[in-house]
C-alpha cells in the first residue's frame, strides 16, 4: 500500500465499454482461449498454456494481493453487459520502491483493434496515478510488436531505452524498447472521458488533487478526496 490510496480498494475499475476486475473461475475457458493463440503468444513469454494451468493461474490470481511489492497482478478485462473476458492487463509495483510499476497487456484477438487496450491501460493508469499516486509507470516491448508500442505512445507513454539485443527470447537476440510516464504527464494529459469517475485539479500551490466517485467500489457512489 502507498501512503495515500489503498491498493484493496483499486478494483473493480469501470471505463465505457469495460470494468476491469479480478480473475473468476468463470474465466478459464476464455483465457485458455486466448492464451493458446500463437498470433497473440508471438511476443509474449509463453507459447501456449494447458486446461491445467489455466485453472491454476486463475485461481493464483484470484487470491493474490492486489499490490504486492514484486508481484504481478493479473487483471481480467470484461466488456459490459455479459462481462466476457478479452483479455487482461498486469500491474507489478516495485520491490525495492512501491511508488513505481510496471504494465502489461493482452487481448484476445478477436477484439484486437479497437481500441480496448487503450481503453483498459487508461483506467488501470488513471487508478494508479490518482488514486495510488504512483510516480512512475514503465512498460516494455519488443520493437517488432508494433501495436505494442503504438498503443503505449497512444497512452502518452515515452520511448525511453532502445536496448540492442538485451533478451534472448524464442530462438533469437531481441531488441527491447521501454517506455515510461510520470504521474504529473499523465494527470496533464489524461483523457478524461476515458474515466471520469476520477476529477482532478491543481491547488493553489500546484499540486495535484483528485476527488474520485467510487461508482463501483464497494465504497459507495459518493465522492472522496484522495490528495
Ligand atoms: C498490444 C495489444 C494489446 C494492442 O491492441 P490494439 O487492439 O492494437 O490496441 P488498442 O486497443 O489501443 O486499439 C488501437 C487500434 O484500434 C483502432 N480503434 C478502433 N476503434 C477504436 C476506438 N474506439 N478507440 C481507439 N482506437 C480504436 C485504432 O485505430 C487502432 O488501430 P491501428 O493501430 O491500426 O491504428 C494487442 O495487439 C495484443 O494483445 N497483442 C498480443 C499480446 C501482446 O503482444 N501484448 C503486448 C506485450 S508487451
Amino acid at each position: 500500500m502507498t501512503s495515500e490510496g489503498s491498493w484493496v480498494h483499486l478494483l473493480p475499475l469501470e471505463s465505457p465499454r469495460l470494468i476491469l476486475r479480478r480473475f473468476a473461475s468463470v474465466d478459464v475457458q476464455p483465457f485458455l482461449a486466448y492464451r493458446s493463440d500463437p498470433a497473440v503468444a508471438r511476443f509474449q513469454g509463453w507459447e501456449s498454456i494447458s486446461l491445467a494451468e489455466a485453472t491454476a493461474f486463475v485461481a493464483r490470481q484470484e487470491a493474490q494481493p492486489i499490490g504486492e511489492p514484486g508481484q504481478w497482478l493479473q487483471i481480467a478485462i470484461t466488456l459490459k453487459g455479459g462481462g466476457k473476458l478479452i483479455g487482461d492487463c498486469a500491474l507489478r509495483v516495485h520491490a525495492p520502491d512501491a511508488r513505481q510499476a510496471i504494465i502489461g497487456i493482452t487481448l484476445s484477438s478477436l477484439f484486437q483493434g479497437q481500441g480496448y487496450g487503450q481503453e483498459a491501460l487508461s483506467a488501470l493508469l488513471d487508478s494508479v496515478f490518482a488514486r495510488m499516486r504512483l510516480h512512475r509507470v514503465q512498460a516494455d516491448t519488443d520493437p517488432h510488436n508494433t501495436p505494442a508500442w503504438k498503443l503505449l505512445e497512444r497512452l502518452g507513454m515515452r520511448r525511453e531505452v532502445h536496448s540492442r539485443q538485451s533478451l534472448w527470447f524464442k530462438g533469437r537476440w531481441a531488441d527491447e524498447y521501454v517506455y515510461g510516464i510520470l504521474r504529473s504527464e499523465w494527470l496533464e494529459r489524461r483523457p478524461f472521458s476515458v474515466y471520469p469517475s476520477i476529477r482532478i485539479s491543481k491547488n493553489e500551490r500546484g499540486s495535484w488533487m483528485c476527488k474520485v466517485a467510487l461508482k463501483i467500489n464497494k465504497a459507495g457512489m459518493d465522492g472522496k478526496k484522495v490528495s
